[in-house]
């Protein structure tokens, strides 16, 4: 098998990207219950980011986060059993496990130190949690670091977020290029502009089309502004709930329908 990480039992690796804001929270439990609902499962959603709320709009409590596990790691004694197997069992205890996904939460560790065993063993787990998904996706905060911490280093598919904006767009390109330092292969980025206004002005398509041709992104499409979104947002209510109709939740559909195959 060598070095090449993807095998046929290994999970297919999604992940967003972008900066603070975009939308990569939102789409991300769109893409969950896109998965869901094409029988693309098992899946396995993981929130990694420092201030975790993928579970709320998936509308699931968290108990134990990874980064709580890593802590425990430092201090506790496993009873009986090695340091990996321990830590292992923590982590089976924190996913949260729903009808069409789970959910695994990494939060940050609190204490000063080194984590760098906690982290290797953390690597080890998550390599063998892929063999049981067929898709895992990684909600991202800003940066990517979490990915090669993670281990995940060969990537499916990224989704790039940006909002309608120039600098938003140029964000989103300086973004598909920093896989390149952070040695993961990514196979497509796909990049989504979110939350735009119905019409949708010309310098913006136009930028969109340079930030393509200048990196390796693809160009999604686009997902409307919804005010039913923005409802369900205020209303703490899951976006699973949201009425398929949405058409920001059609947009989304349409855009992962190309990008994530039905029928694989
Ligand atoms: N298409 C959309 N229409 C309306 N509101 C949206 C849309 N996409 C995202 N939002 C809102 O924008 C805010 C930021 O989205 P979020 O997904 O949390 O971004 P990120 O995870 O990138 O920080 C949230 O309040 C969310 O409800
Ligand atoms: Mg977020």
């Amino acid at each position: 098998m060598g070095n090449n990480n993807i095998t046929p039992n290994s999970a297919r690796i999604l992940a967003m990207a972008g900066k603070g804001g975009t939308g990569k929270t939102t789409l991300s439990a769109l893409l969950v219950r896109y998965l869901v609902e094409n029988s693309l499962v098992p899946v396995l959603c993981v929130d990694a980011d420092a201030n975790a709320n993928l579970n709320e709009l998936l509308g699931l409590e968290v108990e134990k986060t990874l980064g709580e596990i890593r802590d425990a790691m430092k201090t506790e004694t496993p009873p009986g059993m090695t340091k990996n197997e321990y830590m292992e069992m923590q982590i089976n205890q924190a996913i949260i496990e729903t009808k069409g996904f789970d959910l695994l939460v990494m939060g940050q560790p609190e204490g000063p130190g080194c984590y760098c065993m906690a982290n290797s063993i953390l690597a080890q787990v998550m390599e063998g949690l892929a063999k049981s998904y067929r898709y895992m996706l990684v909600d991202n905060e800003a940066g990517m670091e979490h990915l090669s911490r993670l281990n995940l280093r060969d990537i499916d598919t990224l989704f790039v977020i940006s909002d309608p904006s120039s600098r938003g767009v140029l964000t989103a390109a300086r973004i598909a290029d920093l896989t390149k330092a952070l040695q993961v292969s990514v196979r497509q980025k796909v990049l989504i502009v979110n939350r735009v206004p119905a019409q949708i002005p010309e310098a913006l398509s136009s930028q969109i089309e340079e930030a393509v041709a200048k990196t390796d992104l693809t160009f999604g499409g686009y997902v409307p502004a919804s005010s039913q979104l923005f409802e369900y947002e205020v209303q703490q209510r899951p976006l699973l709930d949201l009425p398929a109709s949405t058409d920001a939740v059609k947009a989304a559909f349409e855009i992962f329908s190309r990008f994530i195959p039905k029928e694989d």
